[in-house]
């Protein structure tokens, strides 16, 4: 069987390095490529932690540095989630590894120029990269197989009453990627609150006992105080269920709508308006996931931890 090509585009901070490692382990993905948007934290700070963690885990993937705030507002970022680093628990040496000598939306066009296959975008933070590469390359749009994205929400948000975070920062972006006609695949706050590890759950990746794991629990050990504090029982892992998708899609229930994004409202800037109610008239342009097995979710977690564990992959 051959494996998906994918390009990760991200803001590492902690779930995005757990989706990174979740790809990393899987034999149904190949990781191209890794690009960094400012977003959870500033660009240099998201691309020092993805330098630091890979480094200091011996993977080595090909990783570009790109915008470094949204298309057209400025760059708001969420240390009350992910600290003053932007992902901070894991205390990590400086980095060895290095950018390429490109940035992110070059990386995306040499990637997807040179691929046999077409490839799958997995965009986990803004979606500022992504909509530069696909307006400064109309010509390689039908190269892309997919986008499945950690981002939005059809009911509750986390950045506002009703935008989640990554599409709230930047809207127009997103407006960019929703309006593009790549098959779309939303995995929004609906799905990603269900897929989340309990405590008990992070001893249990600590326990599997392997630098990468360690890794894992140390970044669950801070990311959910935040998410404690919030009255959850679960930490959501957002970002990884991106990849998830990408790796087993009949983890998820999933139902096609129009969505649109709110660019201009007053309180619902950055809202994907989900049109639900059987009186759209257009046709839907987004597989938006509703509900997952969150066990099988944890599991296939686990499993990742573990075959990273014995080594080979991206050394
Ligand atoms: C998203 O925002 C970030 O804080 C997470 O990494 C995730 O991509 C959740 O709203
Ligand atoms: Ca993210």
């Amino acid at each position: 069987m051959s494996k998906t090509p994918i390009i990760i585009d991200c803001d590492p901070g902690h779930d995005d390095a757990i989706a990174i490692l979740m790809a990393a382990a899987s034999d149904k993905l190949d990781i191209k490529g890794i690009t960094i948007v400012g977003g959870n934290q500033t660009l240099e700070k998201c691309l020092n932690n993805t330098l630091k963690f890979l480094s200091h885990l011996d993977l080595h993937i090909p990783v570009a540095a790109g915008a470094e705030g949204p298309l057209l507002r400025g760059l708001t970022v969420a240390p009350y989630a992910h600290g003053d680093s932007g992902m901070d628990g894991p205390q990590l040496p400086p980095a060895t590894q290095k950018p390429v000598e490109m940035n992110a939306v070059q990386l995306m066009e040499k990637i997807v120029r040179e691929s046999e296959q077409k490839v799958t975008l997995c965009p986990m933070g803004p979606l500022t990269n992504i909509a530069i590469f696909l307006r400064a390359n109309p010509d390689l749009i039908e190269k892309i197989d997919k986008i499945s994205l950690m981002g939005g929400t059809t009911l509750i948000g986390n950045r506002t009453p009703t935008s989640e975070f990554n599409i709230w920062e930047d809207p127009e972006a997103a407006d960019i990627v929703f309006r593009s006609g790549i098959p779309l695949f939303m995995q929004g706050l609906d799905v990603t609150y269900q897929a989340g590890v309990n405590d008990d759950e992070i001893a249990q990746i600590r326990a599997i006992g392997n630098k990468y794991s360690t890794f894992v629990a140390d970044l669950l050990d801070f990311f959910s105080k935040y998410h404690r504090n919030l009255g959850r029982m679960y930490t959501p892992l957002h970002d990884p269920c991106a990849v998830a998708y990408v790796i087993d899609p009949d983890m998820f229930t999933t139902e096609d709508h129009y969505v649109e994004i709110d660019m201009d409202g007053e309180l619902t800037l950055g809202t994907t308006v989900t049109h639900n109610f059987g009186r759209c008239t257009h046709a839907p342009n987004c597989t938006v996931s509703l509900g997952i097995d969150r066990e099988k979710f944890v599991k296939l977690l686990f499993d990742s931890l573990e075959i990273l564990g014995r080594g080979g992959r991206y050394a």
